[in-house]
């Protein structure tokens, strides 16, 4: 199985933003993949529903949305009339993580969760079951071009093992850091979605980046 490929638009040319999706959508991108820092999560900012809109415009894939910020309950239908089609919170934002997921479902968005490089996978026990996609953080959240924490690969493993064993359909999604290096070894470990910011928006030819990327095997 070929890995689900999310460019994050986070590292694009904000002031070309038409011609950033328009490349993303001839390219063999599965997703967009959408970053929200709120100032409060996360110790960065990037933006809104303004731009959400204007980027949902143009996109011919599905949007998947990651929301860095604290009480992301409050604003989930609005995420959803933006054009999200897969809504992640973060599990240390969430006091009433299952009510949240919920919410997100009801819309008729897929649901996720994303977890913090320090949070372990084994707190979504009793919620596996429930969730389309688990976003494993292989960075500390907040800033794109930052270095793949080692880590992730084996808590990988320990989640995909947890998805076999609750029989959930969730998805394993990766994000931050990743590259045609650590691809491999990462959908060895069971990931399905990769997430690339950097690594694709700084090459010269990221359309043959995100080519190279879909074909990374295990
Ligand atoms: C980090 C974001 C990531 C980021 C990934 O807080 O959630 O999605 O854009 O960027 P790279 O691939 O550059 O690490
Ligand atoms: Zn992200």
């Amino acid at each position: 199985m070929r890995p689900l490929i999310a460019p994050s638009v986070l590292a694009s040319d904000f002031a070309n933003l038409q011609s950033e999706v328009e490349m993303l959508n001839k390219s063999q991108a599965d997703w967009l993949h959408i970053d929200i820092m709120d100032g409060r999560f996360v110790p960065n900012i990037s933006f809104g529903f303004p731009v959400m809109q204007a980027i949902k415009k143009h996109a011919q894939k599905p949007m998947d949305v990651h929301l860095m910020i604290v009480e992301p309950e409050l604003y989930i239908e609005q995420f959803r009339a933006a054009g999200a089609d897969v809504i992640s919170v973060h599990i240390e934002a969430c006091n009433h993580l299952h009510r949240t997921i919920q919410q997100i479902k009801a819309t008729g968005a897929k649901a996720g969760v994303a977890v913090n490089p320090h949070t372990s996978v084994n707190l979504l026990d009793d919620i596996i079951a429930d969730l389309d996609l688990v976003c494993i953080m292989s960075v500390n959240p907040g800033f794109g071009g930052q270095k793949f924490i080692e880590n992730t690969y084996r808590k990988t493993e320990a989640l995909k093992n947890l998805i076999i064993q609750r029989n959930s359909q969730s998805l394993i999604e990766i994000d931050g850091g990743v590259n045609q290096q650590n691809a491999p070894k990462l959908l060895q470990s069971g990931a399905d979605v990769l997430v690339a910011g950097s690594f694709v928006f700084t090459a010269e030819d990221p359309i043959a980046t995100i080519a190279n990327l879909k074909q990374s095997s295990n």
